[in-house]
């Protein structure tokens, strides 16, 4: 699998969304874990997920202890895999999403997750969502308190605009913000100029719902007829070319496809070998 980089770590260029295998659909947790470790036989060495990955009030953390198991079960080496983890969401159970970037809230969150993660510092702890009740200097200053505590080992943000990541730049320290996280697909492409921006500072950019999220994945060919088009000449799946396309648009995006069944992973991770050529981007870009 070819790399990429998020702050001092080294990645795969393609790397597994857990989410799906903890919310809502989700599927049980032996395919889960059979999920998950497709992707370790893929290659792929980043993991995204959240502590508000679940389903029902009370089990906060669902999806990081899944990992955590899905991990502590693989036979082969483990120890080059980055979880990225996020704090700042609630789910109380309803199917409601809710925000809090309290330094409160997201110290806790910290704590909870180091437990359900089962490891002494996060690899990559990420403001998940900007909370409007409170300055963005204030959440994203409790990251930069995280990481001198030794208890997260890189910061990132997710959702952000444009002045956010120069605010969370600011505020970690030149260097210190290693990676943004926004929404970003054929579908979705208002996060651009985020894209870019975080490119030009050498910033890891990790596209969410790259595929168009759960429910519409599957349906991407017949969406974006030019997607399907270029599939069908190099006989691969829309979903892969999606993915090499993003790839291809700058050598700091990583995107991480969700999934709940082994194939979706292991045809998503072949998207790093898959080499487009610059009239095929081009095409997909003004598609
Ligand atoms: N930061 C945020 O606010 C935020 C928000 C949403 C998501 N995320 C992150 O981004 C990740 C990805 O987003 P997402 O899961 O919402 O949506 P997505 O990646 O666009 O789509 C996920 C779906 O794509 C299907 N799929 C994956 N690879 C495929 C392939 N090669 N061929 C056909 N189908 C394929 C999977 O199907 P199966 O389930 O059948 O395997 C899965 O359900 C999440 O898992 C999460 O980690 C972050």
């Amino acid at each position: 699998m070819k790399t990429r980089t998020i702050g001092t770590a080294t990645v795969s260029a393609i790397g597994l969304g857990a989410m799906p295998m903890s919310i809502e659909g989700r599927p049980d947790e032996a395919r889960s874990i059979r999920t998950i470790h497709a992707a370790l036989d893929a290659g792929v060495t980043l993991i995204d997920t959240a502590d508000a990955y679940h389903l029902h009030a009370g089990e906060t953390g669902h999806n990081e202890r899944l990992i955590a198991k899905a991990l502590a079960s693989y036979p082969g080496d483990t120890s080059n895999v980055l979880v990225a983890t996020k704090g700042g969401h609630i789910r109380p159970g309803d199917g409601s999403w809710i925000v809090d970037g309290s330094p409160k809230h997201l110290r806790e969150a910290a704590d909870a997750s180091l437990k359900a993660l089962g490891v002494d510092a996060i690899g990559l702890y990420q403001f998940h969502r900007p909370d409007p009740k409170v300055p963005y200097e204030e959440s994203v200053g409790t990251l930069k308190e995280l990481l001198d505590a030794g208890k997260i080992r890189m910061a990132g943000i997710s959702n952000a605009t444009v002045e956010q990541i120069d605010i969370a730049r600011r505020i970690l320290g030149e260097g210190n913000l290693a990676s943004v996280q926004n929404q970003f697909s054929p579908a979705f492409r208002s996060s651009e100029p985020e894209l870019r921006h975080a490119a030009a500072h050498g910033i890891a950019f990790l596209p969410w719902s790259p595929l168009g999220g759960i429910g519409r994945a599957g349906e991407l060919g017949t969406r974006h007829a030019a997607f399907q088009e270029v599939a069908s000449a190099h006989g691969v799946s829309p979903q892969r070319v999606t993915l090499a396309w993003m790839l291809a648009l700058a050598p700091q995006v990583i995107p991480i496809p969700g999934a709940s069944r082994p194939e979706s992973i292991t045809d998503s991770a072949q998207a790093a070998d898959l080499a487009l050529t610059d009239e095929e981007v081009a095409r997909l870009s003004a598609a």
